[in-house]
């Protein structure tokens, strides 16, 4: 349970928020890069962090990312000419290079100087891994890309999918780092049926996970412990990385997947989610499943809305339900943001009861709430000037009873795809 204010507090990441200014100090995924295939081509309506931004990828293939509004009367940018390292303002010709500078106000005198004096907000923005980043905090506090070892494969080994979620982030981050709804929201209606439980499936032997949390400099290390048949400890360790990145559990030496909760602004958000092999492509057959909106991703429109939304109740066939799927809504993604979308644009947390399985989510809030409170008081977060921090893995592991997780998992949680860049 939250207070009001601190419910507030967090879900709140518009400009001059605590969390907002927080989150701008960190680069983050904006769109895909194929999304501005091409040098002076059509510019690209972006809303990140609740600002209103237009995307272009200027003559020498740089992608720039500037306001929406024309700082001479409000046109928008969108409408705008992408022409020789610059986007010009349509209304009146204003033109602006990449860095926000006026490079051309042709409707004043040659010889004014107003030009000078006139700026864009504009953003910083890099391309890695297909993936266009921004970084909207302060120029001078400007730290690296953070090393997520999924940056860094090949287009093979990777797919990545990017769909609209119609709630603030936090509702998606409580739900992507909770462990313990696998075995009900994405489990089969089998299951659940009184004596019919899978003996090798562990998420449905034990559904109820105990919790240890080992706090890091990225974030936290979530261990969930499941008690199998044969009384092995299944731990599912899950990465939450700050701000709002994570990596869900993944069997040693098999694809790994993750998720990024971009906020659009306080009711919506850019789920991000990619599956990667860290060493060599991805079978032929699993991409097709992945793009057919299989595991954490689903089927979207051009625009990136799911065809199963909240408007169509997920598409939920009860008949399923009752026979064969626990909730009768297809696919992972769908499930997880119907319950997600279902809590209103922004969850009221005054009014939950939490209990000892939302324990990962009780930490993860306290961590945000400690990065945004400790910038308020001029302390920065760490992680932002940390890019080699990333370099882990989320996993799972099968161990004896008493063996100690977190030792467990120092070795194979490291990434060591051979795509990273050597460490300085
Ligand atoms: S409004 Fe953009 S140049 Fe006038
Ligand atoms: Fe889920």
């Amino acid at each position: 349970m939250l207070t009001q204010a601190d419910n507030r507090y967090m879900t709140e990441t518009g400009p001059g928020t605590p969390m907002g200014e927080m989150f701008r100090r960190f680069w983050f995924p904006a769109f895909m890069a194929h999304e501005l295939p091409e040098a002076d081509g059509a510019p690209k309506r972006v809303r990140l962090l609740g600002e209103d931004l237009v995307a272009f990828r200027q003559t020498d293939g740089q992608v720039g990312l500037v306001a929406n509004a024309c700082p001479h009367r409000g046109a928008s940018m969108f409408f705008g000419r992408n022409e020789e390292n610059g986007l010009r303002c349509v209304y009146h010709g204003w033109k602006f290079d990449l860095d926000g500078s006026c490079v051309d106000m042709p409707n004043e005198p040659a010889e004014s100087n107003f030009k000078h004096k006139i700026r864009i907000q504009s953003y910083a923005a890099r391309e890695r891994g297909g993936v266009v980043w921004a970084y909207m905090g302060p120029p001078a506090l400007m730290g690296e890309l953070p090393e997520l070892e999924w940056s860094f494969v090949p287009a093979e080994n990777i797919y990545i999918g990017r769909r609209l979620q119609e709630c603030n982030y936090l509702q998606c981050i409580d739900g992507g780092i909770d462990s313990s709804h696998v075995s009900f929201l994405h489990s089969s209606a089998a299951s659940h049926r009184a004596g019919t439980t899978d003996a090798k499936d562990p998420m449905a032997v034990d559904k109820h996970p105990h919790f240890e949390i080992a706090e890091t400099d990225y974030g936290l290390l979530i261990g969930a412990r499941r008690i199998t048949a044969e009384g092995k400890h299944y731990w599912r360790m899950h990465q939450f990385m700050a701000p709002f990145f994570q990596m869900i559990p993944a069997a040693v030496g098999g694809p790994i997947a993750g998720h990024v909760w971009v906020p659009i602004d306080d009711n919506s958000t850019w789920a991000w989610s990619m599956t990667w092999d860290p060493e060599k492509p991805l079978t032929a057959e699993r991409r097709a499943s992945l793009e057919s909106g299989a595991g954490i991703h689903a089927r979207v429109d051009a625009d990136n809305r799911p065809f199963a939304n909240r408007d169509n109740d997920y598409l939920i066939d009860r008949e399923a339900q009752r026979t064969t799927s626990y909730t009768g809504i297809f696919g992972i993604g769908e499930q997880d943001m119907a319950v997600q979308e279902s809590m209103g644009s922004i969850n009221n947390r005054t009014i939950e009861h939490l209990g000892s399985a939302d324990t990962a989510i009780i930490f993860m809030r306290r961590r945000l709430l400690k990065l945004a409170r400790e910038l308020e008081r001029g302390i920065e977060p760490l992680a932002a000037q940390r890019h080699e921090l990333f370099r882990v893995r989320s996993l799972q592991l099968f161990l004896e009873p008493g063996e100690a997780w977190v030792e467990a998992c120092q070795e194979p949680m490291i990434a060591r795809s051979p795509y990273l860049p050597a460490r300085a």
